[in-house]
């Protein structure tokens, strides 16, 4: 199976529509709100073939998680090595918030394996 990698900004690819059998999404949704989630998937259903298949993998809201003292989504400040800081967005998510997804977007929650820290979502598009 040939497997490569594209850089590029999903919200304008050059890529190929429907030429992609999958597709991994890693640490991307938990900086996003609902509204650029929405954008990405009505993306993503472009590009991915008929009975394509994706997975999320991210930042899960568990009790170990919620036990530090965090939101599960709010604004945080994140400092780079160098010193500079950026605020961004940080949403902990759990499977409830995939259902929610899974049914504005129409696609399917094939499997939600959570851990304490992590979660992996796999889906397909209806
Ligand atoms: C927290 S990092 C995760 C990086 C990598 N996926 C991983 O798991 O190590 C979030 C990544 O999302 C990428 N990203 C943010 N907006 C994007 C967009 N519109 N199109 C493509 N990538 C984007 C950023 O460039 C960044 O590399």
């Amino acid at each position: 199976m040939a497997c490569f990698f594209l850089r590029g900004d999903i919200f304008s690819y050059p890529y190929a529509p429907r030429a992609y059998d999958s597709a991994v999404l890693a640490f991307l949704v938990s900086h996003l709100t609902d509204e650029e989630v929405d954008a990405l998937l009505a993306a993503l259903k472009k590009l991915l073939a008929p009975g394509g298949r994706f997975v999320f993998m991210d930042n899960a809201w568990s009790e170990a998680v919620a036990g530090i003292p965090r939101q599960k989504t709010g604004m945080v400040t994140r400092t780079l090595k160098d010193g500079r800081q950026y605020r961004i967005l940080k949403r902990y998510y759990e499977k409830a918030d995939f259902d929610e997804m899974a049914a504005r977007n129409d696609f399917n929650l094939d499997f939600f394996q959570q851990q304490e820290v992590f979660f992996f979502a796999g889906c397909s598009f209806n």
